[in-house]
């Protein structure tokens, strides 16, 4: 399916049909058409609800795979330096996979991504108990966070590319947070081999909000190997040190003369064991960054490189932070696509970000989010090769 460049309405509303009309007719079968999106079934959610596969491919014949069940992507298939596809995120290969249980392989993370210490926060006067599900936190928005959500999802057209915009309403003190909540997330895949991926949110309530995707990458393939010999660059001179629970003492510390110092590439395996208390709070690398921002413009965050394959992912974002995770949980239980086992140290997350427990800290920047307010974020992750 070609897409044509007007934008009015009526040419999206003829792309958005010709898709559902290319959907039943080929039944989710591949289009043999310079960018396609498709969409097949992916299983039942918990609540009984038919949860949905989209398949978006690009001009270059990039591939990236969504589910509406938590905004899951389940795959993002690129070319290496031969020009060869390979699946570079971890995931399920079925719905039921990431019921089971998945650390949130490629979710879109909320209400508020990363931790609030003891799953307490106070917001005008008002004190509000959120669950605690990780040691004495709150973690990931709470037991039945977004991504366990079925999003309401449907094809748009996009410059440059195929899109899926999803939306998820999260009602008034759903997991405890205030105020409803309407969410859209507008994926897109660009023929420059780019996944952009737009969220933006409003309220009727005053409340806190973070939003992540949670993709685990891994640049040569999800599920062969560990992710230490791949290089890491991140444009952060501050970190935020944590406690032995992950929660920020809430001090910005310099990264230089440290193992956070990512300011020059190396590779994540290179001090990721050396005698550090940070490194031992994180059983590794799990820590936000700070990245060297003002405003909020999209600025470059962090790149990853493969020696062995050639592939780069470079991550720009409008968000202050990022956190670098490492894969430190993964334990090989986690049985993947193909039958692949994830083990410790088998990829790394880049969750573009507010910093962990903002609603606690008043020097981090606000997670607040007002009525008559737009909370807005723009991450793009662009691959290439070298
Ligand atoms: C984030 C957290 C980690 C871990 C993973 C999911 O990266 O910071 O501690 O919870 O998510 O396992």
């Amino acid at each position: 399916m070609t897409f044509r460049k007007s934008t009015n309405d009526r040419a999206r509303q003829a792309f958005a049909l010709a898709v559902l009309s290319t959907l039943s007719l080929a039944a989710g079968a591949a289009i043999a058409a310079p960018d396609s999106i498709t969409q097949k079934p992916f299983g039942t959610a918990p609540g009984g609800q038919k949860v949905s596969l989209y398949t978006l491919t690009n001009r270059s014949g990039m591939v990236v795979k969504i589910t509406n069940y938590g905004g899951i992507v389940t795959s993002i298939l690129v070319p290496d330096r031969n020009g060869k596809l390979g699946d570079v995120v971890l995931g399920y290969d079925n719905v039921a996979g990431y019921i089971k249980g998945s650390p949130y392989f490629g979710a879109l993370v909320g209400r508020y991504a990363n931790r609030i210490a003891k799953g307490k926060f106070t917001l005008n006067n008002k004190t509000y108990t959120l669950a605690v599900n990780n040691g004495v936190n709150h973690l990931h928005g709470g037991k039945i966070g977004f991504d366990k959500k079925v999003w309401m999802a449907s094809p748009v057209r996009v410059s440059n590319g195929v899109g899926l915009s999803l939306n998820l309403h999260s009602a008034d003190m759903e997991e405890g947070y205030p105020g409803n909540l309407a969410v859209h997330v507008v994926y897109s895949l660009t023929n420059d081999n780019a996944l952009k991926i737009v969220y933006t949110a409003t309220t009727d309530k005053a409340t806190v909000l973070n939003l992540t995707n949670h993709s685990y990458f891994n640049l040569n393939g999800a599920g062969s190997g560990t992710v230490l010999d791949q290089t890491m660059m991140i444009n952060a001179s501050r970190y935020t040190p944590i406690d032995k629970t992950s929660i920020p003492f809430g001090l910005l510390a310099p990264v230089a003369g440290t193992p956070f110092d990512f300011r020059r590439p190396h590779a994540i395996g290179a001090r990721i064991n050396m005698a550090n208390l940070q490194l031992k709070n994180g059983a590794g690398y799990d820590h936000n960054f700070v990245l060297n921002h003002t405003g909020n413009s999209l600025v470059l965050a962090a790149r990853a490189y493969s020696p062995k394959t050639g592939r780069v992912l470079t991550v720009s974002t409008t968000e202050p932070g990022v956190q670098l995770y490492t894969g430190n949980f993964l334990d090989g239980t986690n049985i993947g696509k193909g039958g692949k086992a994830y083990n410790k140290r088998g990829a790394f997350c880049l969750e573009t970000q507010h910093f962990p427990d903002s609603p606690n800290q008043k020097a981090f920047p606000t997670t607040t989010l007002r009525p008559g307010q737009v909370y807005r974020q723009t991450t793009i992750d662009k691959f290439s090769t070298r």
